[in-house]
């Protein structure tokens, strides 16, 4: 057993949370992880507010257990979708890639908002704006990592401000569980370790090619959806990094698929497309990459294609060799974290009590 402030924030048992994986934190995966214990994260980046509200019931029928919901705040349906789970009162709401505005609704029910960040200086704002934990997401992590490793990161930002971290980016085993809390977090997200797990929907070949790879085999780059993000090398993957001079062209019918999936209407598209193309920090290429890397990732995570497709992954594909239920990995990574922390003073050549230490 493990307490930290993670687990008592949430109040959860073990120190350890789903991240929020667009297509893949499912409402199945999603509760297996609340009933073994752990945070469990829906991912509503593509999902339509109808089917936000349908999926958060969902998973209240397989778990009466603490949820999360993630939202990146650049998504076309992002303050429709927020607004569902506050009249849901999810109790945790993740926000990544954007500027909070819901935190006192949220803080109105009793509800706490935990914010993704992946650059020092961010968590400071974050905090500000009463985020009451946060997600301190390392270059090894799969999609948004910025440029800082989590071992620089995480120490960092528990420097910097005094909410509770939570450490993503290359956490798989529970040696990464231990060294996140001697880094100062008090528990670990992992994504690409979930995706390897029974529960998780992510088509077989596309969990294959990650079990084959090494922790050399992922890209890390603004080609997939215009934003720089870490992917899993694929036949897809290394074409897009070459290139790919119909972007714009692409990005039509691509778009029109998405529009679908999202259920928007005309207007709802067009304004959406708008501010993609002329919002902050954004440009027609980005949203062509984001359109056309949406439908070729469903491509891989749905139907396993492992030409036309291409799946975020982070560096920890190289040190997962296995497909275990969701409960069995959470119970191993927290026996073996266990075993480490209880190690870790052998690992000292004489007691550090014993001896005289000099700060140098
Ligand atoms: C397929 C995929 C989709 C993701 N989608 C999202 C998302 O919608 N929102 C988000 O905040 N992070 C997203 N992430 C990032 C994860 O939440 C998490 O930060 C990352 O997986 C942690 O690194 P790890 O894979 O090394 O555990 C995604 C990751 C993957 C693999």
């Amino acid at each position: 057993m493990i307490k930290t402030r993670m687990t008592d924030l949430f109040g959860i048992q073990h120190p350890i949370m789903l991240a929020g994986m667009n297509w893949i934190s499912t409402p199945q995966i999603v509760a297996a992880v609340s009933n073994a214990g752990g945070l469990g994260t829906l991912a509503a980046a593509s999902l339509s507010p109808e089917n936000t509200r349908k999926n958060i019931r969902e998973i209240r029928e397989m778990t009466d257990k603490p949820i999360m919901i993630n939202q990146p705040l650049v998504r076309a349906t992002a303050k429709e979708n927020i607004q569902v789970a506050i009249e849901e009162k999810v109790p945790f709401i993740n926000y990544s890639l954007g500027k909070p505005w819901f935190i006192d609704q949220v803080h109105a029910y009793g509800g706490k908002v935990v914010g993704t960040i992946a650059i020092a200086k961010h968590a400071t704002n974050a905090v500000k704006l009463g985020a009451d934990a946060l997600v301190v997401t390392g270059h090894e992590a799969a999609a948004h990592g910025a440029d800082a490793t989590s071992l620089i990161l995480v120490p960092l930002v528990a420097s910097m401000v005094k909410v509770p971290l939570i450490a993503a980016g290359g956490f798989c085993d529970g040696r990464g569980l231990a060294a996140a809390l001697a880094l100062g977090a008090s528990g670990i997200s992992m994504g690409t370790r979930f995706i390897l797990t029974e529960e998780s929907t992510v088509h077989q070949n596309f969990k294959q090619l990650c079990l084959e790879a090494t922790e050399q085999d992922t890209l890390y780059s603004n080609v997939f959806d215009g934003m720089p993000g870490r992917a899993l090398k694929s036949a897809m993957s290394e074409k897009m990094m070459g290139g790919d001079s119909l972007t714009l062209l692409r990005a039509i019918p691509n778009a029109l698929k998405i529009k679908k999936v999202l259920k928007q209407n005309w207007s709802q598209f067009m304004a959406t497309a708008w501010s993609m193309m002329f919002g902050e920090g954004q440009n027609a290429i980005q949203m062509a990459r984001m359109a056309t890397g949406a439908v070729r990732h469903q491509k891989a995570i749905y139907e396993g294609d492992t030409r036309e497709g291409f799946m975020y992954a982070g560096q920890a594909i190289g040190a997962i060799h296995d497909l275990p239920n969701v409960k069995d990995l959470i119970e191993r990574i927290i026996a073996e974290a266990e075993a480490v922390l209880l190690k870790a003073p052998d690992s000292v050549i004489g007691r550090p009590k014993n001896r005289n230490i000099t700060n140098t």
